[in-house]
């Protein structure tokens, strides 16, 4: 069993994450910290958390804790990753890890000094749903891949809200760019060598709120459009010359739609469909990171990892900027 802190009261640590804990087999939330104490307390007598405290470096300093879950605005994460692996806490953090591929390297020095686990928390890569997909490219399920399609879009022009606001890491990429460019990495296996973007900002907000790209992968490309000003949509395909495989709630699966992958024939006279009944995938991410944390066999996803996906985001920006093609 290890021991969480919850670093912030985040929307997503209250519906997703903190449930996940509570529901799995190896960790208990044993702490939670906010900026305003009492907004920790009404936290922690819900889920009948023991320890709240009324900022994050109580949290950080208690005894009490194995690991951080880290939920903040974006621009927030890589400091505070930083100073928990220095508090010698293990740290699942929220994506993106890091504004900029280059700020991964001090969260990859502070880990080793500190032999501590740190982690971005990729859900998705959890999910059976996507080692499926990523068995049935392996197996030739669809022949030669050509082509990936990826959307991810959600309308909130909230001006308060965390992805509305520059100077937090505000904008679609660092929100949602990061989840058909993960999803495409660990399907397929395979590293982008060039990117074209097109990237419109909100004036208003300053952030970026649709950007659309053409990622150039050895043998295939994968066109994106995200956008937190669009109708709701999540899209992932993989297109081959003898079928094709779909997947239906790719980033919110069971939210958005059913978990289930189909793999279309070429002739469009057949499709088999995986359905994957009451995963959570949440509860998958926090039991695979305490498995790493007690040195079990596990797959978690790696700071490595989380520098290349986030070198392809930064390329998304430069081509945007540019409006040229660029290289890794
Ligand atoms: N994996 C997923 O499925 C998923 C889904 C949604 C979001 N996320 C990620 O989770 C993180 C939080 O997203 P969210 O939608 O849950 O955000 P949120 O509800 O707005 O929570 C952000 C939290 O950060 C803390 N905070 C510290 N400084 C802040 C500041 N200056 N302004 C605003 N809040 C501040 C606040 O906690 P206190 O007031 O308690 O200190 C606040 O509750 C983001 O990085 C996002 O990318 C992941």
């Amino acid at each position: 069993m290890i021991k969480w802190g919850i670093l912030s009261t985040a929307k997503i640590g209250i519906d997703r994450v903190i449930p996940a804990i509570l529901e799995s087999e190896n960790g208990i939330v044993a702490a939670i910290a906010s900026r305003d104490e009492k907004k920790a307390r009404t936290v922690a007598t819900r889920f009948a958390i023991p320890n709240a405290f009324g900022s994050y470096e109580e949290l950080l300093a208690c005894n009490e804790i194995d690991a951080v879950y880290i939920a903040l605005p974006c621009a927030m994460h890589a400091e505070w990753a930083i100073k928990a692996a220095d508090a010698g806490k293990h740290v699942l953090c929220e994506k993106p890890i890091s504004l900029q591929a280059d700020q991964i390297d001090p969260i990859i020095e502070a880990r080793d000094r500190n032999g501590v686990i740190v982690s971005e928390a990729f859900m998705v890569t959890y999910h059976p749903q996507w080692h499926k997909v990523r068995s049935l490219l392996a197996d030739g399920a669809i022949g030669k891949l050509r082509r990936v399609q990826g959307i991810f879009t959600y309308n909130n022009q909230d001006a308060a809200n965390v992805r509305n606001i520059a100077d937090l890491g505000g904008g679609a990429l660092h929100d949602i760019g990061v989840y058909p460019t993960v999803t495409t990495r660990f399907a397929t296996g395979a590293e982008p060598q060039q990117v074209s973007a097109t990237i419109v900002r909100d004036k208003r907000f300053g952030t970026d709120v649709y950007a659309s790209a053409v990622v150039e992968f050895p043998g295939f490309e994968l066109s994106m459009m995200v956008s937190t000003q669009l109708a709701l949509r999540q899209e992932m395909s993989f297109h081959g010359n003898e079928g094709w495989i779909s997947v239906a709630a790719p980033f919110n699966a069971g939210l958005y739609d059913s978990d289930t992958v189909t793999l279309h024939s070429a002739d469009r006279q057949t499709s088999q469909t995986f359905r994957f009944l009451g995963v959570n995938q949440y509860r998958l991410q926090v039991e695979t990171f305490a498995r790493a944390v007690a040195s079990e066999k596990s797959e978690l996803f790696s700071l490595d990892d989380s520098k290349k996906n986030q070198q392809l985001i930064d390329a998304i920006y430069r081509a945007g900027e540019s409006d040229k093609r660029e290289s890794m």
